[in-house]
């Protein structure tokens, strides 16, 4: 965590306040978290549009980056929206997943930096990606090129986040089999359930036939508006079908969620005190959280925080643990699914 002294301001005033929450803020973006054993190929996919998958991508990206990760995002949708809230220079002839999927380049070839967040590279996408569907269907291993390149690429990271177009083609499927974990945005609204019963189903069909490891671990609620009773609703009925995979934390809308891509920036470094920004934060370090807590079932260790030492965590043998850890400490992890 960074040593500054908030002793020195003044919270009685409106820029006193917003500074005061700016150096909070900043003190938790850099309040190093778990980092997963291996890396964690994420799946940000759902095929309804503008539910908030890029969004979501990139802020959880930099909330991760800013807390100490190693974290790639790779822009898999011919929008590019992912590059462009990045700052990530996009037109035609940048060298982009495009090259990768259909010409065999290696993905090192097209990484670049994101300026502003250490730790956080991106994958871009250019328009050319909008012919790849097609272009993908006559190659050889059609669906699991991604996959490839990503074994293939030997930089070390603790998290991939791929952002997913609207749609269940073979990009989507070349992500799926790629990762191992699909974590779903669902937006608050009316129809927010509508065709989630068809993403479940193709999940299930390409862990069925492609990638054996692919589960659905986390489903974060977005754009949720507390002051509508159907906010509250949706989220209700989301969290009754799937207790287990929802986040705790559901972002807020936010104006300043959607203002910062137009800067070329992600919410953590264009307000970083804001409320979009911190539920980010928070929603990045549940699934640090939760990843280190599966991991550590899977090595039959206890996994705890240390309260009076934030940002440091234990592993102790289970048994041990269960006799020293208060049940409460427990039980509120043992919901949790992680990577099965
Ligand atoms: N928490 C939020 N508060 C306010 N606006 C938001 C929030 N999250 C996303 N938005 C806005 O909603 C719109 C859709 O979000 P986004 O582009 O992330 O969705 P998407 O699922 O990636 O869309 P697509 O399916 O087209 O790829 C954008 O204009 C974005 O700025
Ligand atoms: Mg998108």
């Amino acid at each position: 965590m960074q040593d500054v002294d908030t002793t020195a301001l003044s919270d009685d005033t409106p820029i006193g306040r917003a500074a005061q929450a700016a150096v909070e803020a900043l003190g938790r973006a850099t309040e190093a978290l778990p980092r997963p054993a291996r890396t964690r190929v994420m799946v940000v996919a759902n095929q309804k549009g503008g539910v908030g998958k890029t969004t979501s991508t990139v802020n959880l990206a930099a909330s991760l980056a800013m807390q100490g990760a190693r974290v790639l995002v790779v822009d898999l949708d011919p929008q590019g929206n992912a590059s462009t809230a990045l700052g990530i220079d996009h037109h035609a002839e940048v060298p982009s997943i495009y090259d990768v999927l259909v010409e065999g380049k290696p993905l090192a070839d097209v990484v670049q930096p994101v300026v502003d967040v250490e730790g956080l590279f991106c994958c871009p996408a250019t328009i050319d990606l909008a012919g790849a569907e097609i272009e993908l269907v006559s190659l050889v291993a059609r669906e699991s090129r991604l996959q490839r390149a990503i074994e293939a690429y030997e930089q070390p990271l603790d998290y991939i986040l791929i952002d997913c177009p609207p749609s269940l083609g073979l990009l989507t499927v070349n992500a799926m089999v790629a990762g191992r974990e699909v974590l779903i945005p669902i937006q608050c609204e009316y129809y927010a359930l509508e065709g989630l019963g068809q993403l479940l189903r193709n999940v299930d069909l390409v862990r069925a036939h492609l990638n054996p490891h692919l589960h659905v671990s986390t489903i974060l609620l977005t754009m949720y508006d507390a002051r509508t009773r159907l906010a509250s609703q949706v989220a209700e009925e989301v969290r009754t079908h799937f207790a287990d995979e929802v986040l705790k934390t559901s972002i807020p809308r936010s104006v300043r969620v959607s203002e910062a891509p137009s800067y070329g920036q992600t919410v953590l470094t264009y307000d970083p005190s804001s409320t979009g920004a911190l539920s980010y934060l928070e929603a990045a370090k549940e699934i640090a959280l939760r990843g280190a807590e599966a991991e550590a079932r899977a090595a039959d260790v206890q996994f705890t925080a240390d309260p009076g030492n934030p940002g440091v965590y234990q592993q102790q043998p289970r048994r041990m643990a269960e006799g020293l850890v208060h049940d409460a400490a427990a039980a509120q992890h043992s919901t949790m699914e992680g990577n099965r």
